[in-house]
């Protein structure tokens, strides 16, 4: 592979693709890592032991899992009254509810009886909660419905609270978070900056359309890591380079350890010698844009711009209303992140969102959960490529596709994603070698830096 020189002008991750952005717009620019974190260059470096040792490993369960919110699932999920869902964390399991009077409610989903998980199933609907060891009951408010054989029971031994036991659980832009800690900060002031400046996206309308869990044989942390950074680009997704910018991008770090990545698609790396040519990928996203690509006559840095204006025509192929979005937003990719373990690729159609689970008692496996949600799009249209939704799926919204639990030898989830996590399981044995010990970041992988200064902060606390 040649070297590369970025160019002057081009600080990597500050640059800005639309460098004249007014504050309060989608596209705004925010100060530099080492305004939130003036320790930053502390983390030019990282050793590897936070990646197989328990200790390291209990102490995020203790001072981060336990403290902060993190994303349980969707509110359209919890249809009507009764409807419920389980959300494993770690070592604990939820069991998220729609109470009799409408209100969404979580709770430890365990009996109170003698601790045994009350619900094994992903989702479902029930009036009453019964557990399979002696058939206690509970509402799906979570208040006490039924102790069998109550008779048999003296008076102290019943004294305690018996309703299941509650964990604060609030919500923005249809997903519903919990925190195991009643001294958090509310959910709204945790999430910052984020629900104002993706607000546009409107993602409480949208609907899932894919649901999958993959468990790997890494730590949590090294499948995060792979998906905050663009420094990987060029050479893990190269087939990618001649219709992703991939060194004029923009990084932008919020208080609480969130940030975004913006990487301008259809539009080729200046990485590339060739920038005039169409590639097949740009072909492709000309046709997927509504486009006819034997009648385009313009050049291959002309491709984003033609994308946008397809798009903005109100009879564009999608029946979306792109009039709230900037260019950017429309043709890009916008990648969200929420400290400390969910992502968001956001598009006006649609938005693919990832979560970084940790196994409950192993740091060398982990979950990695993608869900798709998706607006209405216009009949008989299928969604764009980045959803990685299959032909034969309902998108329509009316049917909500089952969760799949896939092997990693099949995970079904697009050549891109599957590029992704073919690096992490061999990243995983590297940093368990006596070879290797410690990471280094270049500043294309500042939000990796970001995180660790937030988890430190964490930890201090
Ligand atoms: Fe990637």
């Amino acid at each position: 592979m040649k070297q590369f020189d970025f160019p002057k002008e081009i600080i990597p991750g500050e640059y800005a693709i639309t460098p004249d952005a007014p504050k309060g717009s989608h596209d705004e620019k925010f100060p530099p890592l080492s305004h939130l974190y003036p320790e930053r260059d502390k983390y030019l470096t990282v050793d590897v032991q936070r990646y197989y040792t328990k200790e390291f490993m209990n102490r995020e369960w203790d001072r981060i899992w336990t403290k902060t919110w993190t994303c349980a699932g969707r509110v359209s999920d919890l249809p009507t009254a009764g409807s419920w869902f389980k959300y494993d964390l770690g070592l604990e399991s939820f069991l998220i509810t729609r109470g009799s009077d409408n209100q969404i409610h979580a709770f430890y989903n365990i009996c109170r009886h003698r601790g045994n998980q009350l619900v094994h199933e992903d989702f479902g609907k029930r009036n009453k909660f019964t557990c399979s060891f002696h058939g206690w009951q509970w509402d799906p408010d979570g208040k006490l419905a039924l102790v069998t054989d109550a008779s048999t029971f003296r008076a102290e031994a019943l004294k305690a609270d018996l309703d299941l036991k509650p964990v604060r659980c609030e919500t923005w832009a249809g997903f519903i978070f919990i925190n195991m800690d009643d001294n958090a900060a509310p959910l709204l002031e945790f999430l910052g900056d984020i629900p104002r400046i993706m607000s546009s996206y409107d993602m409480e309308k949208m609907h899932v359309v894919k649901d999958v869990v993959v468990e790997f044989d890494c730590n949590w942390k090294v499948t995060w890591e792979a998906f905050i950074e663009s420094y990987h680009l060029q050479v893990t997704h190269a087939q990618a380079k001649p219709a992703v910018d991939d060194v004029a991008y923009q990084i932008d770090y919020f208080r609480n350890g969130h940030a975004r990545l913006h990487t301008a698609l259809g539009y080729p790396s200046p990485r590339c010698e060739d920038r005039d040519s169409l590639d097949p990928i740009l072909t492709y996203m000309l046709m997927e844009a509504g486009l006819d690509p034997a009648a385009f006559q313009g050049k291959a840095m002309q491709v984003r711009a033609a994308i946008c204006a397809a798009k903005r025509n109100p009879n564009n192929k999608y029946g979306i209303d792109y009039s709230g979005f900037s260019d950017s937003q429309i043709t890009d990719d916008w990648n969200y992140s929420i400290f400390p373990n969910m992502t968001f690729n956001t598009h006006p159609e649609g938005v693919l969102i990832m979560r970084f689970l940790p196994h409950p008692t192993d740091p060398e496996k982990s979950y990695y959960h993608v869900h798709v949600i998706s607006h209405q799009l216009k009949e008989g249209t299928r969604p764009p490529a980045y959803q990685g939704v299959e032909d034969n799926v309902d998108i329509s919204g009316k049917t909500r596709p089952a969760r799949r639990y896939n092997h990693k030898s099949k995970p079904e989830l697009g050549e891109v994603l599957e590029q992704d996590i073919s690096n992490i399981e061999g990243v995983q044995r590297g940093l368990r070698s006596r070879g290797f010990d410690h990471n280094k970041y270049c500043e294309q992988e500042t939000r990796i830096m970001q995180f660790y200064a937030e988890m430190d902060r964490w930890f201090a606390r």
